[in-house]
């Protein structure tokens, strides 16, 4: 395998990986279990856009993850699980426990009638039955697609909707910090609206009263029970679906990228072992919800294909108080740890007896990943969490892009704070100017990708043109990530964030579009403009500009009608943390709003907006700046 061990190392095989991708990843594959190996290593056409890897091989992902693994690891173990409430027990599974668990789970999808190609839509805790659920899915070839537990139901509608899922398996409810989620009753209200789902299978997990509908609606502990523990794994061309991950875009619908087999295991394997610089018996601890790719990649796919042990925790940071990360860490022995700057943020509020109180000797290596982390977190995080002692690798990717694309190797990468750094083996990034011209040499400019990569998605479920409209139409031949950067004169990258109309909210993937149709929802609402603010814990803030029909008598009873309707429709996540009611928006004469000019508004930068002269009506910038809110 091409790991890398030092920055020599690196210079060499990164050279290896662009002069000769095919041989360069024909060699990383070969090292795992393929029915058939590949005619072909990769085919591809920027233009149209259509990229394909390890074409003709065969395989099935949970082999290489489980059976692989077997029986030298059948007493290792592969999760440990960490309950939100310290004080019930965790969980330790091994990989022959974990085998087990999936193939009962892939026997029951079986007998359920599920088949491959079929979707199933997980709407679950973070539970060792969310994994199961996961490899169950891969095991027979069905495509799962995982919602976040804590979206609400139109979320849900929409994206079980969208990809025509036959089947959800969920919870009664889900703990998180000191409250409890009723994800069945979230679960009942949204099946009112999806006709294709037969069939529902419940998790007990909190003991919350669920009411069954009869003929759809089982319990998970009762169907699984005699379910057997052996399954054989459905044979799956590289390029069949292995899932479809919901991320926001730029108009109101969700996009479903779509992943493929072969190419996402590789890559995720690959990346895993050479970012984190794994070592055989480490203890890896990926903090993010399996709801997001980070969880798909490196708490599942990424570290069990590896033979690792992947700590899963249910909880929130901050529950039942600031030093719940570092007691998980010293309770596991954690030696790598990978968060979101966002949490580091929250965790550097708190007084540092938190983390003084536990034994962090055993981290070696720490991660953030989600939003560029600024430079204090950064500096906090390594004194305090790593002592000085443990590299950060600041990793950059995407949902879109399966695994970390630009990040330091462990160890091996000199660092610079705030920096993603070098691109990996294989990636190929571009830094383009506002004319479509690539940039050489240090800059700042627009973020592409000239060479396609293993994990990349593929195609958006069921709409291909919105996927090449999306992210090859910007820089024809290229892969336009949405992403702004500067690359400095070492050619370290520095991600400085969206430069599109997607907001980054505590680590989470906003669009704008998607919060102003919610906000629109009201019937007091006639128009909103949503824009992102700087906000010191979740990187940046919701701010609403709204118009009404009339002017509201009691605005706060309007602004807190408006957050829960924005929390029903889309989830809590996503609730303006300021809204401003205003007469009118900056409208240009063909009706576009100026964002640009809202945004600074929100910033609270009001020096220089810039030529207004153009807009529909000028004045209106005037009153949105006096009713700024600060
Ligand atoms: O803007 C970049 C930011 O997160 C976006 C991708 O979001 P999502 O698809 O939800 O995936 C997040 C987890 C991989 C990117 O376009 N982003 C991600 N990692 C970094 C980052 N921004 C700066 N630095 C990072 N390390």
């Amino acid at each position: 395998m091409r790991i890398i061990h030092s920055q020599a190392d690196y210079q060499n095989i990164y050279k290896e990986s662009i002069e000769n991708p095919e041989r360069f990843w024909g060699e990383v594959a070969g090292e795992f279990v393929w029915h058939r190996t590949w005619d072909k290593v990769m085919d591809w056409d920027f233009h149209k856009p259509e990229a394909a890897w390890f074409l003709g091989a065969k395989l099935n992902i949970t082999e290489n993850i489980l059976d692989r693994h077997l029986p030298q690891r059948e007493n290792q173990v592969a999760l440990i699980w960490e309950p939100n409430n310290p004080a019930e027990e965790p969980r330790k599974i091994t990989y022959g426990e974990l085998k087990r668990q999936v193939c009962r789970v892939g026997n029951l999808l079986r007998k359920k009638g599920i088949r491959k190609g079929d979707r199933v839509c997980i709407y679950m805790p973070m539970v060792p039955e969310l994994v199961y659920a996961i490899l169950g899915c891969a095991r027979i070839g069905a495509v799962h697609s995982v919602v976040f537990a804590g979206f609400s139901a139109g979320s849900l509608i929409d994206r079980i909707t969208d990809c025509g899922c036959k089947m959800v398996l969920t919870a009664d409810g889900a703990f998180r910090g000191d409250k409890k989620i009723e994800l069945k009753s979230i679960v009942d209200e949204a099946l009112i609206q999806c006709p294709t789902v037969e069939q529902v299978v419940v998790f007990e997990r909190t003991g919350s009263k669920s009411s069954m509908k009869q003929g759809r609606d089982t319990w998970w502990q009762d169907e699984i029970q005699g379910m057997d523990d052996h399954c054989s794994p459905e044979i799956m061309d590289a390029e069949d679906l292995l899932f479809i991950l919901y991320t926001s875009g730029s108009t109101g619908k969700p996009k479903g990228m779509v992943h493929t087999c072969g190419g996402y295991m590789v890559y995720t394997n690959y990346t895993f072992r050479t970012v984190f610089q794994y070592k055989e018996g480490q203890v890896f601890w990926c903090t993010a919800d399996i709801g997001w790719i980070t969880g798909h990649s490196y708490i599942i796919y990424g570290p069990l294909s590896a033979g690792a042990t992947s700590v899963l925790f249910e909880g929130i940071p901050s529950y039942p108080d600031f030093g719940r990360f570092w007691q998980v860490i010293e309770r596991h022995r954690v030696n790598i740890f990978y968060t979101a700057p966002t949490a580091i943020r929250s965790l550097e509020q708190a007084p540092l007896s938190f983390v003084q109180r536990h034994d962090l000797s055993s981290l070696q290596v720490l991660g953030t990943v989600g939003e560029p982390i600024n430079e204090e977190a950064w500096h906090w995080y390594d004194k305090n969490i790593g002592k000085g002692e443990c590299p950060i690798v600041d990793t950059w990717w995407q949902t879109e892009t399966g695994g970390v694309m630009i990040s330091p190797i462990a160890g091996v990468t000199p660092l610079k704070p705030t920096y993603a750094t070098l691109p990996l083996p294989g990636v190929q990034p571009a830094l383009m100017d506002e004319h479509g011209k690539e940039i050489k040499g240090a800059g700042e400019g627009r973020l592409a990708l000239k060479y396609p990569w293993p994990a990349m998605a593929r195609t958006i479920y069921g709409n291909h043109k919105r996927f090449r409209e999306t992210y090859f139409s910007t820089f024809p031949g290229k892969y336009f990530t949405g992403d702004g950067c500067r690359r400095d004169g070492e050619g370290y990258y520095r991600i400085t964030g969206r430069v599109d109309d997607i907001i980054i909210v505590s680590g989470h993937n906003l669009g704008t579009a998607e919060i102003e149709s919610s906000i629109d929802e009201h019937s007091a609402v006639c128009e909103s403009a949503v824009v992102g603010f700087p906000h010191d814990i979740k990187g940046q803030g919701v701010y609403a500009f709204v118009i009404c029909y009339n002017p509201p008598e009691e605005e706060d009873k309007l602004r807190s009608e408006i957050r829960d309707l924005v929390s029903k429709i889309i989830g809590p996540i996503a609730k303006p943390d300021k809204i401003q009611f205003v007469p009118g928006l900056p409208k240009t004469r063909s009706g576009k709003i100026m964002r640009r000019i809202l945004r600074k508004v929100a910033e609270g930068d009001t020096s220089n907006l810039g030529d207004v002269t153009t807009l529909l009506d000028p004045n209106v910038v005037e009153v949105i700046k006096q009713g700024a809110i600060k």
